[in-house]
This record gives structure tokens, C-alpha cells and sequence, in this order.
């Protein structure tokens, strides 16, 4: 057993309107404030850019994390359709996804980028999470190790170990991102154990054993319990079903009964 709080997102993507943002927001609010989960789990939601100040209103006075889903490697100036981490933080937003796998294949960001928004994320104040994570390709072709590998070794270069003991890493394997097919727990201990070793190296085994390591892909009510039950798995990024609040209070409920009390 670690002494890792877990941690729950759910990555709305690119779904919903305004008034079912807001919704859904005061449906997980309603849900998890009848358990004591936030006792026990950091929750935080990550709603689609133009909805997340509405969202961060609704989650005022609340102990679920406002989050957001990506950020600019820079800070300010002329770089148009761009969100600066500056300015999430400005809105209340405590976390950043970087590097989902749906930017960095479906809009070919690379581990350099990544790395920077990364520090501009870190920059800001906000704790950047890290998204790594090998394709189909890569796992039938024996990469898969080696590629999680490079993406948290470029993510974290030149990272300072100040910066590096807030972060957090989410490991998805591509391949089950919204398919429906879950890595067994096995394969996520292991890829889990390997991340966990890479940070190791990069600083000391202090802080990899203090850095939370989550993971996601097709994480359902019913495989959450299993996969978070792993030694090195501190909670889980939720796409799908995040968008269902009881869905995803019972998934933040998994995560709540790892820890003993
Ligand atoms: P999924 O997405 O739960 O729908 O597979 C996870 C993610 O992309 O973070």
C-alpha cells in the first residue's frame, strides 16, 4: 500500500454543451458529496475550453478539481487560438492534461512540444499530468516499453526536481483509449512499474515513489476496482465515462476503497 493519494479526471473531450456541462458538473458534485470520497481521492473534471470557467463557477465551494485538457507551451503573446496555462490558472484551473494521446496523434504533437507545455504548464502554477502512451503498432512490434520510456524522459527533460515532485503521469495505451479494451492489470502494473523506474532515474526514488502514476483507458465502473487495486496504479484519467456522474462516482469510489483508513 502507497501513501499516494489517488487521483480521479474525468476528460470530458470535446463533448457536451453548456447548459449539460454545468449539469453534469452539479450531478458528480450531488453524487460525490453523498460518499466521503473527496475525503480521501483528489477528483477533478476537465471540461471542453470554452465551458470550463462556467464549470469552475459550478465547482466553487466544492472540493472537486477544476482541470483542463491542454495548454500552450507559452505564456502570452501573438499566438492566435492559443490558451495560455497563465490564463487556467487565472480561471481557478489547478491541473493540465499534455500530451493526450488525441493531440499527439491526431495533431502530431511531438515529445519536444509536449515538454514545453509542459514547463509552461509548471510555469504557471498548475500540476501538468503528463499523458504517455504506446499504439497498437508499437506493443505488437515489442516498442511499447520503449516508447513510454522516451515520452517521460523528453516530457520531463530538463524539469527541475522541485517542478517534478508536483506532477502527475497518466498512462494510456492508445490502443484502448474509447475501444472498450482495457489492458489487463498485469500489463498496467508492469507499464506502471517501468514509468515509475524512468522517473527513478531521472531524479531519485524518493520522488518516484511520491509521483502519482494513473491510469486510462476505457475505465468502466466494473474494471476500475481491479486496475486501481494495482501497487503502482494511484487512480485513473475517465474519457467516456466521465460523462455519466453516477458512472464516474462510482469509478472515484473504486479509487476511495484503495486507500485504508
Ligand atoms: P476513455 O478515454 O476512458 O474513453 O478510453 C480515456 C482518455 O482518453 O483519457
Amino acid at each position: 500500500m502507497s501513501n499516494r493519494r489517488p487521483l480521479v479526471g474525468g476528460n470530458w473531450k470535446m463533448n457536451g454543451d453548456l447548459a449539460g456541462c454545468v449539469e453534469l458538473t452539479e450531478d458528480v458534485v450531488a453524487a460525490l458529496s453523498q460518499t466521503d470520497v473527496l475525503d480521501h481521492v483528489d477528483v477533478s473534471i476537465h471540461p471542453p475550453f470554452p465551458y470550463i470557467q462556467a464549470v469552475g463557477h459550478a465547482l466553487k465551494h466544492h472540493a472537486v478539481d477544476l482541470g483542463a485538457q491542454d495548454c500552450s507551451p507559452k505564456l502570452e503573446g501573438a499566438y492566435t487560438g492559443q490558451t495560455s496555462p497563465l490564463m487556467l490558472a487565472d480561471l481557478g484551473t489547478l491541473s493540465v492534461l499534455v500530451g493526450h494521446s488525441e493531440r499527439r496523434h491526431g495533431l502530431e504533437e511531438s515529445n519536444g512540444l509536449i515538454g514545453q507545455k509542459l514547463h509552461a504548464a509548471s510555469e504557471a502554477g498548475l500540476i501538468p499530468i503528463l499523458c504517455v502512451g504506446e499504439t497498437k503498432e508499437e506493443r505488437d512490434g515489442g516498442n511499447a516499453h520503449d516508447v513510454v520510456a522516451k515520452q517521460v524522459r523528453e516530457g520531463l527533460d530538463g524539469l527541475d526536481s522541485t517542478a517534478a515532485g508536483v506532477i502527475s503521469i497518466a498512462y494510456e495505451p492508445v490502443w484502448a483509449i474509447g475501444t472498450g479494451e482495457t489492458a489487463t492489470s498485469e500489463d498496467v502494473q508492469e507499464a506502471h512499474q517501468m514509468v515509475r523506474s524512468v522517473v527513478g532515474s531521472m531524479y531519485d526514488v524518493e520522488l518516484a515513489e511520491a509521483v502519482r502514476i494513473i491510469y486510462g483507458g476505457s475505465v468502466k465502473a466494473a474494471n476500475a476496482a481491479e486496475l486501481f487495486a494495482c501497487p503502482d496504479v494511484d487512480g485513473g484519467l475517465i474519457g467516456g465515462a466521465s460523462l455519466d456522474a453516477r458512472t464516474f462516482a462510482a469509478i472515484c469510489l473504486a479509487a476511495r476503497e484503495t486507500v485504508v483508513a
